[in-house]
């Protein structure tokens, strides 16, 4: 789905319309922090390219990212050469450690195929997650906010290559797949064409809820950001020792959020 030239596609139209990756990160900062103010280091699943690696870096502290595609990783690896990052899928990647926040965003949660599949990504990405720690997690659309039949368009110049792209959505069933179709231009290469179909799951609202409560997850949903898709957020228990009391508004010493979501742990 993003082999070589669809990396570098992706890469290139993003850096060229200008997506603002610091603006996003600084809004899913400023959630991690409400719920973890000490929150020293961030997991990014699905990082892609790396866009939002280094925003987190400057706001959280330590990052590091995953993903299923070696040819975005080493786009991310080229920008970031000090953030550490592991090949691996949402659904099953164990990294043996844990970080103070997870996220999973610009929607990249919709490629599972399945409810299960979901429920699988979000115990995975929870499994990350120290005690008191936040998952975040950018939905794709819901089936009352996807609009069927949607066509986009735009035309960006990068390095020399113009990237002419259009894209057709229908839907089916529980998921949309976006026809996307890509005219590349450069004085070396002539004019080719590239084509790829991107299929993403519609689940409810009521679906990534029930995925976060199913991982441990107390689910909270933050309308309006992220491109009017807004963010699914879940802090997961302080402690098994201490979720009793954390639960009964009695914490033994110290606030729950500041016994376990300390900072950066291996
Ligand atoms: C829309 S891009 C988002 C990339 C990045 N988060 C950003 O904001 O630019 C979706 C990303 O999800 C990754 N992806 C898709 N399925 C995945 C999976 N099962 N596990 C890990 N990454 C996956 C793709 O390789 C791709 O990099």
């Amino acid at each position: 789905m993003y082999g070589g030239e669809s990396a570098k596609i992706y890469h290139a139209q993003h850096t060229a319309r200008g997506k603002d990756y610091r603006a996003e990160a600084e809004v899913v900062a400023g959630e991690i922090r409400k719920r973890c103010p000490e929150a020293g280091s961030v997991l990014d699943v699905a990082c892609g390219t790396g866009g939002h690696l280094g925003a987190f870096q400057d706001l959280i502290g330590h990052v590091e990212g995953v993903d299923l595609s070696e040819p975005m990783l080493a786009i991310a690896r080229a920008g970031h050469p000090d953030v550490p990052l592991h090949l691996g899928d949402m659904r099953s990647f164990d990294l043996g450690r844990t970080f103070d926040a997870v996220t999973c965003l610009f929607a990249s949660i919709g490629y599972v195929a399945s409810e299960a599949e979901l429920h699988q990504a979000v115990r995975c990405l929870a499994g990350h997650v120290v005690p008191g720690g936040v998952v975040v997690v950018e939905p794709w659309w819901f089936p009352e906010t996807y609009l069927d039949r949607w066509v986009s368009g735009d035309v960006v110049e990068h390095e020399g290559t113009t990237i002419a792209r259009v894209a057709h959505t229908v839907r089916e069933g529980d998921a949309s797949v976006m026809d996307v179709h890509y005219l590349l231009a450069s004085a070396a290469s002539g004019v080719r064409h590239v084509h790829e179909v991107h299929r993403a799951m519609l689940f409810t609202a009521a679906q990534y809820e029930a995925a976060f409560r199913e991982a441990g997850l107390e689910p909270e949903h933050v309308p309006g950001v992220q491109s009017g898709r807004g963010l699914f957020v879940g802090v997961t228990p302080p402690s098994s020792a201490s979720a009793a009391e954390f639960k009964s508004g009695h914490p033994g010493s110290g606030t729950a959020k500041n016994q376990t979501c300390l900072g950066e742990r291996s």
